[in-house]
């Protein structure tokens, strides 16, 4: 007798029940200064409310190390379980977001960025230039994404379905995969 085939995410029901609180941190020097409106941030604020997650801290930063680790870990400590940045993840002499949510994670999970970029490659092939990555941060799943809106929420879409798990994981929430 051959097992029922289960639909994906068929036994996860209780964890997409589950409320994810979200911080979301726009990373540019220029919106920051107020040089140009942050449209990567509203834009992933408006996705993460249609996926049906609390949004429950903002923040736009420069591109330096420091504001983006004191950020993240405000954001942590204030209960977001995960926390998506947008920009600096290219090549630009101010693009540092991958080496500061390195400096500080306890894990990084490799899978995220290769999938952002293998899948953002179909549509861009710009994405190989972005250092996107997820890992764990004081408990909570950061997703660093690119600066541009549409690649923000496009590399969002493709990681979304395991979003649930590892906040739960990353929470140290036990569940069961
Ligand atoms: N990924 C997707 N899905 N869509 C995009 O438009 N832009 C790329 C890349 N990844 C893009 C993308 C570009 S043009 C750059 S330079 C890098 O992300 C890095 O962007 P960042 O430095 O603003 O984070």
């Amino acid at each position: 007798m051959t097992a029922e085939p289960k639909a994906d995410g068929a036994h996860r029901a209780p964890l997409q029940q589950m409320q994810i609180q979200v911080g979301i941190i726009t990373i540019s020097d220029r919106a920051s200064a107020g040089d140009y409106k942050d449209l990567g941030g509203p834009a992933l604020k408006e996705t993460a409310q249609n996926a049906g997650w609390q949004v429950l801290a903002e923040a736009i930063v420069p591109d330096d190390t420091t504001r983006i680790q004191e950020t993240l870990r405000s954001f942590s400590k204030q209960g977001c379980g995960l926390i998506l940045t947008t920009g600096g993840t290219g090549i630009g002499p101010r693009d540092v977001t991958p080496e500061a949510i390195r400096a500080i994670m306890r894990v990084e999970l490799p899978g995220f960025g290769e999938v952002m970029r293998a899948e953002s490659m179909k549509i861009t092939s710009n994405a190989i230039l972005s250092r996107n990555l997820a890992a764990v941060v004081d408990g909570s799943l950061v997703i660093a994404l690119p600066g541009k809106p549409n690649g923000a929420v496009e590399c969002l879409g493709f990681v979304e379905g395991a979003i649930p798990h590892g906040v739960a994981v990353a929470q140290g929430t036990p569940t069961s995969c």
